[in-house]
């Protein structure tokens, strides 16, 4: 049977087909061609099954994203499928899942060769996500190092002094790091790389959501995280499908005009902390 007679449909890639991410493309990926990238074949299977079972046009290709070849090829392979209008970033790994050197790799250099390779090819008018996290606003980076980390192409990241001395210490700081430099990975693409082709990026920093990897965080800290979830306004942790919403909001129509910014989504955890209401370091 001939389910879809559509051709050169707009594509939508998401390296990484985690809980949050397969969310994310079930919200927009009705009626477009889905590209799945992510480092565990088994995850590919399981999850491309899923989608075709569920009438979405779907290809997988296993991708790694700590390796920037992998990457650029995942990237290439998008363009062949068509326009490519989505592209949507939720690669990564949490404090308690890495070492620190690892959390640098993947989700702050990764990440940035991710953007640097779709930067090349989107299509007019595309959008793109990255899923970074609270932990982002945890750690507040001086402003002339956050100039500094903005302008350094993402092959020299990990050889600036910051993420050496200070991000490499234990893999949370890495994680807030990492997360922080997602939002100015975005801002520099949204100025440079792809503006070019007035495609939009944007970030969105979720808090605690429950997925395979909040489970890790929760086994080794969940006293810190039973301490979040009391501190903060919405008294609960969150689905990925509640971040699918704001995704769905950021990568369409009626956010043409947003790009290079970041939504933060953690039922109100950061503004407990800020206000001194939560107290982080104890
Ligand atoms: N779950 C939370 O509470 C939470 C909160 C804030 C931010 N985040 C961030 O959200 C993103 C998605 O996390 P999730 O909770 O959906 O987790 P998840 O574990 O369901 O998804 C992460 C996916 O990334 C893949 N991956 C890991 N290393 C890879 C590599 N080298 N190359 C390609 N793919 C790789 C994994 O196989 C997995 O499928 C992560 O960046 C995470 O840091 C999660």
């Amino acid at each position: 049977m001939i389910f879809d007679r559509n051709e050169q449909k707009a594509v939508v890639a998401l390296l990484g087909a985690g809980s949050m991410g397969t969310a994310i493309v079930r919200r927009i990926g009705a009626g477009k061609k889905i590209l799945l990238g992510d480092i565990s074949e088994k995850t590919l299977e399981r999850v491309g099954d899923d989608f075709r079972h569920c009438g979405y046009d779907v290809e997988t290709v296993q991708v790694n994203a700590l390796k920037k070849e992998s990457v650029e090829a995942f990237a290439r392979k998008a363009a062949e499928l068509g326009p490519v209008m989505y592209f949507i970033d939720t690669a990564g790994a949490s404090p308690n899942q890495a070492k620190p050197e690892h959390i640098v790799d993947l989700d702050m250099v990764g990440t940035g060769h991710a953007v640097d390779a779709f930067g090349e090819v989107m299509a007019e008018g595309g959008a793109g996500l990255i899923i970074s996290s609270q932990a982002a606003y945890m750690y507040p980076i001086p402003n002339d190092i956050e100039l500094q980390l903005v302008n350094t192409p993402t092959a020299q990241l990990k050889g600036v002094k910051f993420i050496q001395e200070v991000a490499m210490q234990n893999s949370g700081l890495a994680y807030m790091i990492a997360k922080r430099m997602n939002h100015l990975q975005a801002q520099r693409a949204a100025a440079t790389s792809w503006r070019k082709q007035r495609a939009r990026i944007n970030t969105i920093s979720p808090g605690i959501i429950v997925t395979p990897l909040a489970y890790d965080e929760f086994r080794a800290s969940g006293e810190g995280y039973q301490a979040m979830i009391d501190a903060s306004a919405a008294q609960r942790v969150a689905t990925s499908d509640e971040i699918a919403d704001a995704a769905a909001f950021l990568l369409g129509e009626h956010a043409r005009f947003i790009t290079g910014t970041d939504l933060l989504i953690d039922g109100g955890v950061i503004a407990s902390i800020r206000t001194g209401e939560f107290k982080l370091w104890q």
